[in-house]
This record gives structure tokens, sequence and C-alpha cells, in this order.
């Protein structure tokens, strides 16, 4: 069968009537990718799988709450809407306004997002402008403008980007059959640790689940407000789709990791990277750099003797490497040149 999309798949669980019109990139669906190699090497006797979001349409799993955002703001008439982004809300909000005939207006830090993700907004037409402040600060300027005037915000304060996105744990568990025992991802605006916790607790009372994971986030120590309990004014890390100091569900989050017993901590760049690293090396799946962090954060729990043997542990890599290929090739060995001579050729290839 072909696969529908998130509303189509989940439409039980969702607020959509059958007036609702369904904007959709077929988002949803992506790969969850048992990893024995990553968890040999870390030494940790776990069944570990990683939810790779960097398979959906525009890269990254904000599509899942996009979808939604964009269907019911074309429901209630709107014709543009706004968010600001650190790049992959606003590549996705492009993309799906596009699709909806609608117009996209994007507030980014100017010079701290990707290019892959500043050309998806470009090529898909929004209207971009570059703030000259980070992305809490573009935040505060978007909610401001959509509360007076006549355009719809689609930043995870939007309630349907949450609704959208808890479809990561309904498929999760329709993958696994059961729900993990741990659940890593990756913090910044604090949004998808909300969402996985509100999916996984729907799945939960309605009776598709008999258990509940551990809802585990990591953010990034050079910008870990939650970690450190304060707003963080200048947040640093080179994970830039993590580099916020004040997350909207700041609350919701720490909610969900104190409801579900798990925990919000923080890594450090260098554990990012060597998480990065590995997941791409040994696995075969390239993510971005924010994605690696709740691996990165599997790894650090994992020397405290954090797991008890077998537990069935999901991370979600949460964007696509392609995205911020600048970033891994600055840390990737350069390839040789040779000749082009078969006799140069065996040599390099050293048989
Ligand atoms: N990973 C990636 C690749 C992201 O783009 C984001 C957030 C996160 C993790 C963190 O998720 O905010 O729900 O805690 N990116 C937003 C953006 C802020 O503007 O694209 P979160």
């Amino acid at each position: 069968m072909k696969w529908p999309g998130i509303i189509e798949a989940y439409r039980e669980f969702l607020p959509v009537t059958d007036d609702t019109p369904i904007v959709t990139l077929e988002e949803g669906g992506t790969p969850l990718i048992r990893s024995p190699r990553l968890a040999a090497e870390i030494g940790a006797d776990i069944d570990l799988y990683l939810k790779f979001e960097g398979a959906n349409p525009t890269g990254s799993f904000k599509d899942r709450g996009m979808t939604l955002a964009i269907s019911k703001a074309k429901e209630d008439g709107a014709k543009a809407v706004i968010c600001a982004s650190t790049g992959n809300t606003s590549a996705s909000a492009a993309a799906y306004s596009a699709h909806a005939g609608m117009e996209a207006y994007v507030l980014i830090p100017e010079g701290k997002i990707t290019l892959g993700k500043l050309s998806q907004a470009m090529i898909h037409k929004a209207t971009i402008l570059q703030i000259d402040g980070n992305f809490d600060e573009a935040l505060c300027l978007v909610k401001e403008i959509a509360e007076n005037y006549p355009v719809t915000l689609v930043n995870s304060l939007n309630p349907y980007r949450l609704q959208g996105q808890k479809t990561g744990a309904f498929e999760v568990c329709d993958q696994l059959d059961y729900a993990p025992d741990h659940h890593f991802l990756p913090v910044g605006n604090a949004g998808n640790i909300t969402a996985y916790w509100m999916g996984y607790k729907d799945y939960y009372n309605a009776g598709k689940i008999d258990s509940l994971p551990k809802m585990i986030g990591f953010q990034a120590a050079g910008a870990a407000p939650i970690v450190r309990g304060k707003i963080i004014k200048n947040p640093k890390t080179i994970a830039t789709a993590i580099r916020i100091g004040n997350p909207a569900s700041w609350k919701q989050a720490e909610a969900a990791a104190a409801e579900s017993q798990g925990r919000i901590d923080m890594v450090t760049d260098d554990e990012i990277v060597t998480a990065y690293r590995m997941i791409a090396g040994l696995e075969g799946i390239y993510c971005e750099p924010a994605s690696a962090a709740g691996v990165a954060g599997l790894i650090k729990l994992n020397k405290t003797g954090y797991f008890k043997s077998g537990d069935k542990v999901v991370c979600t890599l949460t964007g696509h490497g392609l995205k911020d290929a600048d970033f891994s090739l600055t840390i990737s060995e350069k390839p040789a040149s040779i000749s082009g001579s078969m006799d140069e050729l065996v040599k390099a290839l050293g048989f």
C-alpha cells in the first residue's frame, strides 16, 4: 500500500475532521534501523534502534508537525504562515506552504543556520529575513507578529505541530510491536521530547502498548538552559539546530522527563561529534550534528552502568546529514588524488 503521510495513517489520534484539507508530502513512515554495531562498539548489551527522521521529505522530523499545522492553517483560511528557526522548521514550513499555495515568512539568526537548510527555504520561495540576533530573539518577534497580523505561527507553540510530531512515537511502537524501555532525543526548543511523550501516552491509553519508555533528552553543554536551570543568553554549540537558550516547551519537557522517570542532561560538542562519526561510520546513517546529541547521551549514560542487559533503546536521529555537509567535510579526511593509472590505483588501494 502507498504510504499516505502521517495524518491519514494516524487520523483517529489527530485533531482533523472530514473537512480538513490535508496538505501532505507523505512524511513519516521513516526507518527504524537496528544498530548492533554501534551498541557493540560502545560496549552496551542493549537492543538499539535508530529512528531516522532524516528520511522525511524535507530531511527532518519537522515535517510531521508541519503537515498538520499547515493543513489546519488552510482549514482556518490562513493565507500565510510565519516561524523563527534554526533552519529545519523554516525548510519544512517553506516546503509545505509551497505545496499548499500559501506564503511563508521565516526569521533566522544571520550566519547561524546551515547552507543546506537556507537553500531549502530559498528554493521553496519563502520570504526569509535574517536577524542580527539568536533563535530565542527571533521567536519573540514572530510571536508578536502572529498576535497582531493575519499570519499563523507555525513554531511548536502552535499546538498542531506537537500533535503531528507525536506520530513519531506511534511509528516506533508499530515498528517494534511494543514500546521501548528508553527513548533518547536531542533537545532544543524542547517540543519533540514533549510530543513523543504525548504520543506514547496516547498509545498506552488506547491499549496499543502496555508499558511506557523513560524519556531521555540531551542538550548541548553550551546551550543547556534546562539542565542549568536558567536561560542562556548567548547559547553556543556546533550543533546549530539546538543552539537555543530559552526553550518554548521547557516546562513540558521537564514534565515528560519527570513523569517517565527519565531525565534531561547535556553532552559536550566533542561528545556530539564522536557520536556523529560513529553513527555514520558504524551504521551507515548520515545525520546532522544536533541529531547525534541523543546518541552521545546514550554513550555517556552507558559509561555509568545505566542500562540493564537486553534493554530496548530507541534514539531519534532528527535530521539528515546532507543539511550540514560543510560540517562533515571539515572533520573528514580529504580524498587522495591519483593520476588514474592502474599501477597507481592498485598501490593506493593497498593490494
Ligand atoms: N534536531 C534537529 C535537527 C532540529 O532541527 C531541532 C530543532 C532539534 C533537534 C530539537 O528539537 O526543538 O523539538 O527540542 N530545530 C528547530 C528549528 C528549533 O527551528 O528547526 P526541539
